[in-house]
């Protein structure tokens, strides 16, 4: 059996890295109209693929030239497949109808329409991005409009791997979902995955359960992590202690102790795009209520990360205006170079907007990346603010927080848990204060050195008086 992969992203690149490992009877191909993208695949230096995930460097050069290849010649690679993964990016729209609300299907319908055109006898597509609730209806048209209709099958089989534990979820995954109305199609899928998840572990559905499952896990996920966010502010308020909340609740079966984790905020590609298009769904569909209820998840989110930066400038005394601020983490979540809508972008904007100095640390994420994301959420002039030194990166964040005024904990990554806090201590600006977004900060122990120490769901130390009500 041959596999196409049309799109090597996120989400693409490792899942066919897995397949391919697991599967040494099925070549893949996974191809990309970005040049770069592909080069970055196919170089010796494992360490220098373009997806940062643990483990995903072993699983690819198992494969890498014995069933696996990168390429960008996506007619060929079309043509010769059996089975064709459409993978390419599903953002939130940016223009015209839907803007801000809706996915963008122009990339999943370019890859439909190139296949229709391209494609010989019979296939199967297969939708691996996430999607609108009805898109296998306009790929099938798009087929049928040149008569392979009946040739093509489209299944939907979207991916719930999450990144940072990419690896493991797809070694391990709780479950694949297949939604199709082909039997053969979708056990031609399913034989794939059954070289190495559970049969029992595949589930199989029609199409439009499938494709509304993913949009409904994500919405679901979200709402958990605003739902413990909402309760962090109450425990800020009242002296409870928001992880004490989350083990007390979470040892309820019908809760379970996972997702409960309060945060500056969730980000990354998936939740907030997967809410406004279900809400925008629902809109269309009219559902107004329902659109609103959903759409309050995402409200409180941003609210979570206001309220953090607000915190940090009304702390230091109502005022950043150039005093430097060391940010720890700038990755939406530990273990991936991702930032996509990631908390500390947003908290980073309000600190530079109150003139505030930035020294950022993250152990992954690239200087042009910070500056793309700050251009993205309205610092245009992000670069100059670089060039002036007014932002800086650092490759240590002792270096950051070298005469800062304050550390802002915005990435959970593990080394923030172990660094050399009396260190740090004597090199920042009295009084020095740390302001941690993810609840891995060891409270009691910075206090002690002397920090005022904020931290989300916790109460804060009255002695330190440094928030007059
Ligand atoms: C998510 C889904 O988990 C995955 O199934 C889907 O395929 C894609 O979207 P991902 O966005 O990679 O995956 O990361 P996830 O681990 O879900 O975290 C999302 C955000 O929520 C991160 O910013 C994370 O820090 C935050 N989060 C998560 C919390 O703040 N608290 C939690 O308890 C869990
Ligand atoms: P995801 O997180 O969903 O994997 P990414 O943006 O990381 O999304 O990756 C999507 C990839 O799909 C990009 O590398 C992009 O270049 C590629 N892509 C989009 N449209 C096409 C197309 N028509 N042909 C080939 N590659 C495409």
């Amino acid at each position: 059996m041959k596999i196409t992969c049309i799109g090597a992203g996120y989400v693409g690149g490792p899942t066919m890295a897995m397949i391919a490992n697991r599967c040494p009877d099925i070549t893949v191909k996974v191809v990309d109209m970005n040049q770069a993208r592909i080069d970055a695949w196919n170089d010796p230096d494992l360490s220098q693929l373009p997806v940062f995930e643990p483990g995903l460097d072993e699983v690819v050069s198992e494969a890498r030239g014995r069933n696996l290849f990168f390429s960008t010649e996506v007619n060929e690679a079309i043509q010769e497949a059996d089975v064709i993964f459409i993978s390419v990016n599903t953002p939130t729209k940016t223009y015209g109808a839907g803007k801000g609300q809706a996915a963008d299907l122009k990339w999943v319908e370019k890859c439909a329409r190139q296949i229709a055109e391209v494609a010989d006898g019979e296939k199967i597509i297969v939708e691996k991005s996430t999607v609108p609730i009805r898109t296998a209806a306009m790929i099938k048209s798009v087929l049928n409009g040149v008569g392979k209709g009946e040739k093509i099958r489209v299944l939907s089989n979207p991916e719930f791997l999450a990144e940072g534990t990419a690896v493991s979820d797809l070694s391990n995954p709780d479950r694949v979902l297949i939604g199709g109305d082909d039997e053969d199609a979708i056990e031609t899928l399913a034989a794939v995955y059954a070289h190495w998840v559970p049969r029992e572990k595949i589930l199989k559905t029609n199409l439009w359960s499938s494709e509304l499952s993913k949009l409904t896990a994500n919405a679901f996920l979200a709402q958990r992590v605003s739902s413990i966010n909402s309760i962090s502010a109450l425990c800020e308020e009242t002296g409870a202690d928001i992880s004490e909340i989350a083990r007390a609740i979470g040892t309820d079966s019908r809760i379970g102790p996972k997702f409960l984790k309060a945060s500056v905020g969730f980000g990354g590609s998936c939740f907030q795009k997967d809410i406004l298009n279900l809400s925008y769904l629902c809109d269309y569909f009219g559902l107004p209520q329902v659109a609103q209820y959903w759409r309050s998840v995402i409200e409180l989110n941003d609210w979570q990360k206001r309220r953090f930066a607000e915190k940090i400038i009304r702390s230091l005394f109502n005022t950043v205006a150039e005093k430097k601020i060391a940010i720890f983490g700038f990755a939406f979540k530990k273990d991936t170079n991702d930032t996509r809508e990631s908390a500390a972008i947003y908290v980073c904007r309000d600190l530079l907007i109150e003139h505030a100095h930035l020294a950022i640390y993250d152990p992954q994420v690239s200087i042009e990346q910070i500056i793309s994301d700050l251009e993205y959420v309205g610092i245009d002039n992000a670069r100059e603010l670089v060039k002036s030194g007014v932002i800086t990166t650092v490759e240590d964040p002792l270096e950051a927080a070298d005469s800062a005024h304050a550390i802002a904990v915005l990435t959970e990554w593990d080394e923030f848990r172990s660094l050399d806090y009396d260190k740090m201590f004597e090199v920042m600006k009295k009084p020095a204060s740390i302001f941690d977004g993810r609840d891995i900060i060891d409270v009691t122990a910075t206090r002690r050195i002397g920090f005022d120490v904020y931290a989300i769901g916790k109460v804060e130390n009255e002695e330190a008086g440094w928030e007059v009500r």
